[in-house]
């Protein structure tokens, strides 16, 4: 099956009531991890790349892995660029094999924020490909941006129906108290999602695939595993799974995970390393750092995201 789109995607997922996990990937091993897990459980997937996954692996390795996974798992695989700074990097994307492009300019005002995305969609639709845009900002770090928590907004329903009829955009992330980064909420915080906004969002546009980026909600055991092992992580916790879960089966058709599979991979590694103190084969250690990925990707798709069995 060659790369698609995520539009019949979505659509199936809308409509059968569970998202398709977007993963993060930076190199062969969390691309084998993802697409292994999403294949042994016959589920969709999106593998997505940040601009600072280009610059860390460059766009043609990560291309080439994904064409990799593309031919040796037979499930729908999507490739996406994640949170596309600048019309510029939309294109290359677009003009590089990438079926599905986020333009984010969630930062700029309203008018601005349309202006750049249907700059992009007008671009990627003459070329068939899809465009995620972003209205509403979330908090936390992603590459070189950091929101702090008191500049993030939420999405307000009241723009949502006007700015993805003049964008033109094909997907929507909003903010509704998720947040990017490991570091989300603290301990004893009671982090919750405002599904009463997604509600409210989903009236106003009613079959229309909403995306929730900062979707990882910190595993404690793997925060565990790197802490017992000489790691320093502090305490945090993200937003609960079930209430992530409730959102897949509303309009959410699309949910990002970053963070915890790098938890995973720093866990696997970590505890690796602690039994086995004379191993230097990265083989060994990376090895087991991807099976993490990979227990994390397969508990993700069965647990929060409902995708199992509809590839
Ligand atoms: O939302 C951001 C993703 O976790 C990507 O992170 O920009 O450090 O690659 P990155
Ligand atoms: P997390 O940091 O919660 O994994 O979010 C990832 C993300 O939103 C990628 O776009
Ligand atoms: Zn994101």
């Amino acid at each position: 099956m060659p790369l698609v789109t995520t539009t019949e995607m979505f659509k199936k997922a809308y409509n059968g009531g569970y998202a398709v996990g977007a993963f993060n990937v930076n190199n062969m091993e969390i691309v084998q991890a993802i697409t292994e897990a999403a294949a042994e459980l016959k589920s969709p997937v999106i593998l997505q790349a940040s601009a600072g996954a280009r610059k860390y692996a460059n766009s043609v390795y990560l291309r080439k892995l994904v064409e990799a996974a593309v031919e040796l798992c037979d499930i729908p695989i999507a490739m996406h660029l994640d949170h596309g700074a600048n019309f510029e990097v939309c294109k290359d994307c677009v003009d590089n094999g990438f079926t599905s492009v986020m333009i984010d300019a969630s930062d700029k005002p309203f008018e601005e924020n349309i202006r750049i995305s249907k700059e992009v969609t007008d671009y990627a639709h003459s070329k068939g490909v899809v465009v995620e845009a972003e209205l509403g900002t979330l908090a936390g770090v992603e590459d070189d941006v950091q929101v702090a928590d008191d500049k993030a907004q939420y999405t307000d329903p009241d723009q949502v129906v006007e700015f993805v009829e003049r964008t033109g955009c094909d997907s929507l992330a909003i903010a509704v108290g998720t947040s990017h980064g490991a570091y989300k909420f603290k301990p004893g915080q009671n982090p919750k999602l405002r599904l009463d906004i997604l509600e409210e969002i989903v009236q106003k546009l009613p079959g229309f695939p909403i995306v929730l980026h900062g979707s990882s909600s910190v595993p404690q055991e793997y925060v565990k595993i790197i802490n017992d092992h000489g790691g320093a992580l502090k305490d945090a916790i993200g937003i609960p799974e079930d209430q992530l879960r409730e959102a897949a089966k509303s309009a959410v058709c699309k949910i990002n995970i970053d963070s915890d599979l790098r938890l995973g991979m720093t866990a696997g590694i970590r505890q690796h390393m602690a039994e086995h103190p004379d191993h230097f084969d990265p083989r060994q250690y990376v090895g087991d750092g991807r099976q993490y990925v990979k227990d994390i990707v397969h508990h993700k798709i069965l647990t929060v995201l409902g995708s199992d069995g509809k590839a």
